[in-house]
C-alpha cells in the first residue's frame, strides 16, 4: 500500500555531493523518491545518479526540464533513458512534437535498456510494464509563474485570466504526446486528472505545509501536502520546507504524517 512518506519526492537542490550525499542518508527511507535537478546535475554529471542510487532503494526523477529542437531533445533523451532513473521532465511549453520526439527517445533508449528492475513502487499509479523505463514528464507551468508573468511574457488575455485553460492546454499536448504525466500546481491537478484519467501522473511542487508558509516565497501557486493529495496528486515535490527546517528528518515525517491521517 503507498505510504504518506512515498508521495515525497525531496529535491536534492544542492550543489555538492557532500550536501546531497548527506540528505540523502538523512532522508532514506523518509521520503519516496529524490529529485537532481539542474544545479547538482550541471556541478556533478551524470555520475551522481549512480552515487545516489548506492545510497537508497528510493527512486530517482531527473529534473532537467529540456526545450530544444525536437531532434535534440529526442537524442537527448535517448541518453537520459540510459542513466536509470525514473522519471524526466521537458517543457511542455515548447511543441506538440518536441513532447512526441522526447517521449520516442526515452521509449527507444528504454527499451534497449530493459532493465528487469526499477525503483518505481507499482501501487504509485505507476504501471508493472514500465519497469526500467524512464517516464516523461511534461512541466505544464511553472509554478513560481502567476498572471503577471503570463502577461508579461506576451500571451493572450484568455490565459492571463484563466491560467488554467494555458494549464490543460499544455496537459492535453503532453497527454497526446505519450508523456507518463505532467508536473502541475497543486490547483490544477482535480481537473488534470479528471480529464486524462488516474494513470497520467501528475506530479505537484510548490508544496508548503502551514508551518513552512513564508510570506517572501518565490513560489506562487503554492498548495499544502494534504491538499495536493486529496486533489490526486501523485507525487509531491518537496524542496526548502524540509531541506531548511531544523530537523529536515522530522519535516519529511510531519508531511508524511499530514498525508496519512487523509485515510483516517
Ligand atoms: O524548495 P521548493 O519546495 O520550492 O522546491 C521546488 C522544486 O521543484 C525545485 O527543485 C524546482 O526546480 C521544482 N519545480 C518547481 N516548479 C515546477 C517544476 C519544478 O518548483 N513547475
Amino acid at each position: 500500500m503507498k505510504r504518506g512518506k512515498d508521495y515525497i519526492v525531496f529535491a536534492l537542490d544542492v550543489s555538492s555531493e557532500y550536501e546531497a550525499e548527506k540528505y540523502v542518508k538523512m532522508l532514506n527511507g523518509k521520503v519516496g523518491m529524490f529529485k537532481i535537478g539542474l544545479e547538482l546535475f550541471i556541478k556533478m554529471g551524470p555520475d551522481i545518479i549512480r552515487r545516489v542510487k548506492n545510497l537508497t532503494d528510493a527512486g530517482i526523477f531527473l529534473d532537467l526540464k529540456l526545450h530544444d529542437i525536437s531532434e535534440t531533445v529526442k537524442r537527448a533523451m535517448e541518453q537520459i533513458a540510459q542513466l536509470g532513473v525514473d522519471l524526466v521532465t521537458v517543457h511542455s511549453s515548447s511543441s506538440q512534437k518536441m513532447l512526441e520526439m522526447a517521449v520516442k527517445g526515452a521509449d527507444k533508449s528504454s527499451e534497449e535498456r530493459r532493465v528487469s528492475q526499477s525503483n518505481l513502487y507499482t501501487d504509485a499509479g505507476f504501471s508493472k510494464n514500465m519497469a526500467g523505463r524512464v517516464g516523461v514528464l511534461g512541466v505544464t507551468l511553472l509554478t513560481d509563474h502567476d498572471a503577471s508573468v503570463i502577461e508579461s511574457c506576451g500571451f493572450k488575455d484568455i490565459y492571463v485570466q484563466d491560467i488554467q485553460s494555458l494549464v490543460m492546454k499544455r496537459a492535453e499536448m503532453a497527454y497526446s504526446a505519450g508523456c507518463r504525466g505532467v508536473v502541475c500546481s497543486g490547483q490544477e491537478v482535480q481537473l488534470i486528472k479528471a480529464k486524462f484519467g488516474k494513470e497520467f501522473l501528475a506530479v505537484t511542487p510548490g508544496i508548503r505545509p502551514l508551518w513552512s508558509i513564508d510570506k517572501g516565497d518565490d513560489q506562487k501557486r503554492i498548495t499544502t501536502p494534504s491538499m495536493a493529495v486529496k486533489a490526486g496528486a501523485d507525487l509531491i515535490v518537496v524542496g526548502r520546507p524540509i531541506k531548511r527546517a531544523e530537523d529536515p528528518t522530522l519535516a519529511a515525517e510531519k508531511i508524511a504524517d499530514e498525508i496519512e491521517r487523509l485515510k483516517i
